[in-house]
């Protein structure tokens, strides 16, 4: 439908119909969080919900970027791609720079874009952006990217022009997930494992809460946790935190903050290895325990948690969910449960209940469905 709605806009804008569609999803991590800037693991699924693009080719190099959900047109020429210009249209522009940065020739386009990527809820809603433009450009342009370098050229466009200091984690979920699977990346080597991720077989869903809930300084805290983590590893005389191979001797030589920090990023990437030996034995109770293990460790060591997601993470586990942790990059947004199929509406109404108990804004529920990443769709 999105697909229409934005084929629809773009015939709108250009009284043409786009040469084609292409989406980009958000994505859920399962596990694995705050580790893929310390060159540790991350095991995302990709989501059904998607940034979705309408393009064609221009001749007078230029670009005309339409958002039909803020009902917004921009048009940039070529000495207007600027690194830090503020606005939604950025993921859009910083997508044509980092591709131009990296030598590719990129021709003007009008670029009609809708998502139902819920925004600021954790789900990479920017990276679902960038990875659609990077699909789309490159098959306008007919470049041949290897899919990991898409991945690294939409981060580009995040990190240098956006100017967001992320990892590789949105990215390469948006680029390289497959229906039904999640993704297990090595952020240090790039080796990646498409991981079967059969939960509903098994008689589960993965119930995700989005809390609707926003810490207003997320970007401040995530940068302040990385300069932690890089810290951590001055302290200790290490590349990265991925390198730390004695724990209890790096919070020997820690101040106690930088400590937890550190403790929770190891922590993290060893959960993340036990998830996957779980999924392969079919242990979701196992699975359960690690997530929940996951958001303790978020909540207590590496304090990026927030009220509203901690009640979700309580209220499931004491509706009987196998496990349940917060997504993505912290301060609200998402929790995800893994629950029994049968226990799905209880699960769901005990939340929105102790939440509107709690006078907090209603939570929004839906089934996380492992899906296609990036791609052409029409
Ligand atoms: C955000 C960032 C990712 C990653 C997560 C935390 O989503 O964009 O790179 O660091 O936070 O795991």
């Amino acid at each position: 439908m999105l697909t229409d709605q934005a084929a629809g806009a773009f015939r709108a804008l250009t009284g043409t119909d786009p040469v084609g569609v292409w989406s980009g999803p958000g994505r859920i991590n399962l596990i694995g969080e705050h580790t893929d800037y310390n060159d540790g693991f991350v095991l995302p699924f990709a989501l059904p919900q998607a940034a979705f693009l309408a393009a064609s080719p221009r001749t007078d190099g230029r670009w005309r970027l339409r958002s039909v959900d803020l009902d917004d047109t921009v048009e940039l020429g070529l000495d207007e791609l600027v690194p830090g210009t503020p606005g939604w249209h950025s993921y859009l522009a910083g997508v044509v720079w980092a591709l131009r940065e990296a030598g590719h020739e990129v021709v003007g386009a009008d670029l009609v874009l809708t998502s139902d990527v819920p925004l600021g809820a954790g789900l990479s809603s920017s990276a679902a952006i960038e990875c659609a433009a990077l699909t789309a450009l490159a098959d306008l342009n007919g470049l041949d990217i290897a899919p990991m370098d898409r991945a690294k050229l939409a981060r580009v466009a995040e990190n240098a022009y956006v100017g967001a200091p992320t990892g590789l984690l949105d990215q390469a979920a948006s680029t390289l997930c497959v229906a039904d699977h999640a993704l297990f990346l090595d952020c240090r080597t790039l080796e990646t494992q498409q991981v079967p991720l059969a939960v509903t077989a098994a008689g589960l869903e993965i119930l995700v809460i989005d809390t609707r809930t926003r810490h207003s300084h997320v970007d401040g805290e995530y940068a302040a946790r990385r300069a932690s983590c890089e810290e951590a590893c001055r302290l200790l005389g290490v590349p990265a935190l991925r390198d730390v191979t004695d724990l209890d001797d790096a919070l020997a030589r820690l101040p106690e903050q930088t400590g937890r920090r550190v403790r929770h990023v190891v922590t993290e990437n060893q959960r993340v290895l036990d998830a996957m030996t779980a999924l392969a034995a079919g242990d979701y109770p196992g699975l359960g325990r690690l997530m929940t293990a996951s958001h303790a460790s978020m909540r207590d060591d590496y304090e990026i948690t927030e009220a509203s997601v901690d009640l979700a993470v309580e209220v499931a586990l004491a509706e009987g969910a196998l496990g349940a942790r917060m997504t993505g990059g912290g301060f609200g947004g998402c929790v995800l449960a893994l629950v029994s199929a049968d226990r799905v509406d209880a699960v769901s109404e005990a939340v929105i209940a102790a939440f509107a108990a709690a006078g907090l804004p209603q939570p929004v529920t839906f089934l996380g469905r492992p899906s296609a990443g990036a791609r052409r769709v029409r």
